[in-house]
């Protein structure tokens, strides 16, 4: 198959996996992983001081938003008396997504939040808006230029955080439940599922974010990487939140056998984290490397 088809079919792939309905109830348990990151991203643009100490109204954009974790960060940061000066654009492809987000918002007074479909891959919002662009775990799934968009979506001056995984420490479990299978079938090796996860880029390396940032324009480009250990549910929620991922793998299986594959693979799954977690009411755990790129448009462009 073509690099370019290949591509454009995880690109669809990936797409339809985030509309499924009950995607967002999903994704709440897997957000306790990306929440760490968004409160870094939200501390290096020093967003609380800039609203508390020098009243400045915050327009910003969580572009990729899921469920809202930087929006519910920053929510949690400001005190509520500048909420008044708070509006953030969640932006996201899955409407199930932004659904769950706007009642999120809406059950918590968060009245400067409104919601919009957005494609990553073909963003159309007006340039120069933004004074914060907040992108968490989600420029991996973009083809390289969508960080040139963004930066055209910042007023000059303006600010973008965002993240992007050194590590997947998940591949182990699911590696463990294949090999304990009585008939395991195809398993990519590590280095291939990372490069189908993020287009074949090195988003995984400090340096390609990095020079990523740089390309785009933005200036005082800063890098931390930053490991965190956290809470992500029981084994069946563990196994759950692998649906996602396992659907990637499922595309390298014969298309007459996928179903009954995955079904087994998460069989698998769930006995090694049950192992792991020491029984159905045991907490799973995931350590998280993430780097967050941080960096500003310069105020004359
Ligand atoms: C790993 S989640 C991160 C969600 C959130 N930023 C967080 O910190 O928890 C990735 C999000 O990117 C969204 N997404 C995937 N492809 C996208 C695209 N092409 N354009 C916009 N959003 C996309 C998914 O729907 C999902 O909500």
């Amino acid at each position: 198959m073509a690099a370019t088809q290949k591509a454009e079919d995880m690109r669809e792939e990936n797409i339809a996996a985030w509309q499924d309905p009950g995607i967002a109830e999903k994704y709440t348990r897997t957000e306790a992983a990306t929440i760490p990151f968004a409160n870094i991203i939200l501390d290096k643009g020093s967003i609380v001081s800039k609203i508390t100490q020098h009243n400045c109204a915050i327009n910003a954009f969580d572009f990729g938003c899921g469920t809202g974790a930087v929006t519910a960060a920053l929510y949690e940061k400001v005190p509520k008396e500048h909420w008044p000066n708070v509006k953030v654009l969640g932006g996201d492809i899955s409407q199930p997504m932004l659904t769950y987000l706007q009642e999120r918002g809406e059950k918590n007074g968060w009245t400067g939040l409104t919601t919009q479909i957005v494609d990553g891959a073909n963003i159309q919002l007006a340039p120069n808006q933004f004074t914060h662009i907040f992108a968490n775990a989600i420029i991996f799934f973009l083809p390289l230029g969508a960080l040139s968009n963004l930066f055209e979506l910042l007023q000059p001056g303006g600010y973008i955080g965002m993240t992007t995984w050194a590590a997947l420490n998940w591949y182990d479990h699911v590696q463990r439940a294949v090999n304990n299978m009585a008939n395991p079938p195809f398993f990519p090796p590590f280095e291939e599922v990372r490069a189908m996860l993020q287009h074949n880029n090195a988003w995984h390396e400090p340096s390609f974010v990095k020079q990523q940032l740089e390309n785009a324009g933005f200036q005082n480009v800063d890098i931390v990487v930053e490991k965190r250990t956290v809470a992500v549910g029981t084994p069946e929620h563990f196994c759950e939140s692998m649906k996602l991922p396992l659907k990637m793998f499922a595309g390298q299986w014969e298309e007459s056998k996928r179903d009954q594959i995955s079904k087994e693979v998460m069989e698998e799954l769930k006995k090694v984290m049950l192992e792991v977690a020491g029984g159905e009411e045991g907490e799973c755990y995931m350590t998280m490397e993430g780097i967050v790129g941080s960096g500003w448009k310069p105020v004359g462009k």
